[in-house]
């Protein structure tokens, strides 16, 4: 049958989002998933026993506004509610972000390789992305950010710990990159993993907000406190922004069980610090059991190591999918592992260090 529709020029070039590709793992049964930057662990204890219970209403559609977890998100920043956007994922609420303030003819600066779904979202929005190359250190080039910038330019899109290398925009060079930025653009400051950064100096949400108007922070409690599933994240920003991005906003997008597990995330303070440690630790133990042999792996700062081997990408990734591990093979780049279970570090290791050093080489 002869399809007629007009696609929008932007997509044209876009996959939809999928996840990893099997074509670096071969055909190879998957045991363990270390692909996707996940926690090995299940959400925290306190959240489990309030999604048990929002099972019995589901019936019922959650509250448009996710008005409660809001209002929780603001207590928890020390910020008014009208400063928090709350939506289905912080790639949900990206997406919002995106289709509030981008359209044909914009742009949005970003570093690269970065998040898989910045281009597609960017996409979505129907502006066109311009990726400024990171560092040979994984870093952002802020000055080949700001070069980028332009008069088209509505959003620049930073990520610390940055996906896929783990490296971090320090305090004093995100203030001076954000005071050095035109009027008209917003900056998004994705913090997906900004909780793994322990020990390091982060600078809070409020004081970015307080110190640059046109910044906009994204978090999630698909990360650090293992919600993935359930699809929550936020934007803390000005008022005058956030009431733009509430407008894109999929009605009912934050089920109820969602929104009540991740009031009580917040509420779990001790718990999540217990895990962080946990996780951070196993990163830096597998940082330098691959190091060892004899693989670069960069310091990281999230719950994922990044080992830039621009030409072996694919084939670490095939031999770690020899042992029922995956991993994100980014062709060209290198390969982002995510901090797993302690057996899956195992398989892992002794499938990488069977294989000759050569291979990677
Ligand atoms: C940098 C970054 N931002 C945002 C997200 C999206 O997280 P979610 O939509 O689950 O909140 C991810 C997920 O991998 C990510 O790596």
């Amino acid at each position: 049958m002869n399809v007629r529709f007009a696609e929008r020029g932007t997509l044209r070039e876009v996959n939809a989002y999928r996840a990893t590709e099997s074509a670096a793992a071969g055909r190879s049964p998957v045991t363990f998933d270390l692909s996707s930057n996940e926690l090995a662990l299940p959400p925290l204890p306190t959240a489990l026993a309030v999604i048990e219970e929002g099972l019995t209403r589901l019936a019922r559609y959650p509250d448009p506004t996710a008005r409660a977890l809001t209002e929780e998100i603001a207590g928890h920043l020390r910020l008014r509610a009208d400063e928090v956007a709350v939506g289905p994922g912080s790639a949900g609420v990206l997406q919002q972000i995106l289709l509030a303030l981008c359209g044909e003819g914009d742009e949005v600066v970003y570093a690269w390789p970065g998040f898989d779904a910045y281009p597609l979202l960017v996409a979505i929005s129907g502006a066109t992305g311009v990726h400024v190359p990171l560092t040979s250190s994984g870093e952002h080039d802020l000055d080949g950010i700001r070069a980028a910038v332009g008069a088209r330019t509505r959003v620049v899109i930073l990520c610390s710990p940055h996906n896929p290398t783990g490296t971090v925009i320090d305090r004093d060079r995100l203030h001076r990159f954000l005071h050095a930025l035109p009027d008209h653009v917003v900056t998004v400051l994705d913090e997906a993993y900004v909780e793994f950064d322990r020990g390091g100096d982060p600078p809070g949400t409020p004081e970015v907000m307080r110190a640059h108007g046109n910044t906009v922070v994204l978090r999630t409690f698909s990360k650090a406190y293992g919600l993935a599933g359930l699809r929550v994240g936020y934007a803390a920003g000005p008022r005058q922004v956030i009431s733009t991005v509430r407008k894109t906003a999929l009605p009912f997008g934050v089920t109820h069980i969602a929104e009540q597990a991740a009031i009580l995330s917040l509420h779990s303070a001790a718990e999540l610090r217990e895990r962080l440690a946990a996780v951070t630790a196993a990163r830096e133990e597998l940082t330098a059991a691959l190091r060892q042999l004899g693989l670069p792996v960069l310091p990281s700062r999230a719950n994922f190591v990044w080992l830039p081997l621009p030409s072996a990408a694919e084939s670490l990734a095939r031999t770690a999918a020899t042992a029922g591990v995956r991993v994100r093979a980014c062709p060209g780049y290198g390969v982002r592992i995510s901090v797993g279970e302690a057996e899956a570090h195992r398989a892992l290791l002794t499938a990488l260090g069977g294989a000759a050093r050569g291979n990677w080489f």
